[in-house]
């Protein structure tokens, strides 16, 4: 799949349509997974596929289990986030030295429906979203849901902390889309900073995308 230009040159990226089959999964990985539903189990074993093809080419062939809160447990070198939509699977991978985390994330297009808005945003992006035709809403609707989640992806392997949609808030700057924390919390994303975040398309999927860079 060509995305290139979507992300940074120096981020790995690997996306399928195509489930892979249960021997992707190295022994502790199938040790993990053995327990999982016939969905979770293909969903498991497509990311980690996806996963490996990006972490190899910075080195890394091992396990990746899952740790703390669901987060994937990664070598110290690497940063790597992953997302399974019903037909699509993704997964990035950067160096540690270049980016301190990642996130990623895929939706189907058009499937946050009205009724949620009230849980999923705040008033002014619930204003932003109604200032939008129908069709518009839809999508920008899923994009402000997705890059949510591919921003909780990337904050929480730093912070540990489960972030609730509205403590966070997207914002629209001149075609720009940005992350607004709306919380104290512990680690690198302070209180009404806001992180870069991009969304592309790809069929029905939308792919949103975001990172926090090592300036160190
Ligand atoms: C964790 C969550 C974001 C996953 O999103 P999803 O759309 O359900 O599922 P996706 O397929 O896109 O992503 C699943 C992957 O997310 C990753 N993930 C799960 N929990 C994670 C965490 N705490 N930190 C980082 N990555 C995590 C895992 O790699 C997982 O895949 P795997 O189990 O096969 O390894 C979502 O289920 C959730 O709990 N959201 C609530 C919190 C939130 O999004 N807040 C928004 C405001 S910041």
């Amino acid at each position: 799949m060509d995305l290139s230009g979507f992300f940074p040159s120096d981020v790995h990226y690997f996306f399928t349509k195509e489930k892979q089959d249960w021997s992707v999964l190295s022994e502790n990985e199938m040790a993990l997974a053995e327990k999982y539903g016939t969905k979770r189990k293909a969903d498991f074993v497509t990311g980690r596929y996806c996963l490996r093809q990006c972490t190899g080419i910075l080195g890394y062939n091992g396990d990746i289990l899952i740790g703390e809160r669901g987060m994937p447990v990664l070598p110290p070198h690497i940063a790597a986030s992953v997302s399974h939509s019903r037909s699509l699977c993704g997964a990035v991978a950067g160096p540690k030295n270049s980016y301190l985390s990642l996130g990623i994330d895929i939706e189907t297009a058009g499937r946050v429906n009205k009724d949620l808005w009230h849980l999923l945003f705040t008033a002014s992006e619930q204003e932003y979203l109604d200032s939008l035709s129908p069709e518009e809403q839809q999508l920008q609707s899923t994009v402000f849901f997705s890059l949510k989640e591919a921003y909780y992806k990337c904050q929480y392997p730093l912070t540990g902390t489960y972030l609730d949609f509205t403590e966070v808030a997207v914002i629209v700057k001149n075609q720009n889309l940005f992350v607004q924390l709306l919380k104290d919390i512990p680690g690198p994303f302070i209180k009404g900073g806001l992180t870069e975040g991009k969304m592309t398309t790809y069929g029905t999927q939308v792919i949103t995308f975001c990172a926090l860079q090592n300036f160190a």
